[in-house]
């Protein structure tokens, strides 16, 4: 397995799981049936540049099998809290392939300058919770009933932080 910076050229094989992911509707606060161009905007925000930079994890044969993100959460004199976000191929997940790459990501950050980590929304019904908290991420805060989950209905949305 190798964790590596993507290149532009590797959005065709993120998207198919990103696909998978976001159109379940249970973890991401995006449109299930966003359209490929929308989703690689969402992903790879040409606006941002550098300022975005996205990781892919290949295994040994070469096929992308998760992708992160990390990018300012905000601007100006709060960019350097940095927002990221994680997805792992569902056939893969549960094989500790999530956390060398959270691992991964927040080095990275770390030695690009951020100060701190932001999760804007995970969906409180999330086992990645746990992953996240294990790494050191705390719950600030949650807003109630914000996220209408497809098997539990209306359920809250955390907002995650820990310093870098
Ligand atoms: C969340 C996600 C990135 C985790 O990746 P992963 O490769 O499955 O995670 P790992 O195998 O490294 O597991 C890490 C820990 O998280 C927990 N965990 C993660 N997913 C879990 C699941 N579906 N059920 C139970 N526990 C889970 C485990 O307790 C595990 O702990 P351990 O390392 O002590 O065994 C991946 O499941 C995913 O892409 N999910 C869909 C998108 C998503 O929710 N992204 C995050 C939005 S906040």
């Amino acid at each position: 397995m190798q964790i590596r910076d993507a290149r532009v050229d590797d959005w065709d094989r993120i998207w198919p799981l990103w696909h998978r992911i976001v159109s379940a509707g249970e973890t991401y606060a995006w449109d299930p049936d966003t359209p490929e161009p929308a989703a690689r905007a969402l992903w790879m925000p040409p606006a941002l540049g550098a300022a975005n930079r996205v990781f892919v994890v290949e295994d040994a044969d070469g096929t992308v099998v998760a992708s992160a993100y990390v990018r300012p959460n905000y601007g100006g004199p709060a960019a350097h809290i940095a927002n990221a976000g994680f997805m792992v191929d569902p056939d893969r997940t549960g094989r500790g392939i999530g956390r060398r790459l959270a691992e991964h990501v927040l080095e990275q950050a770390r030695q690009d300058g951020y100060t701190g980590m932001i999760f804007n929304a995970v969906v409180e019904t999330n086992p990645a919770i746990k992953l996240w908290e294990s790494l050191g991420f705390r719950t600030l805060a949650t807003v109630p009933g914000a996220f209408r989950h497809p098997v539990h209905g209306p359920v809250g949305l955390n907002i995650m932080f820990r310093e870098l």
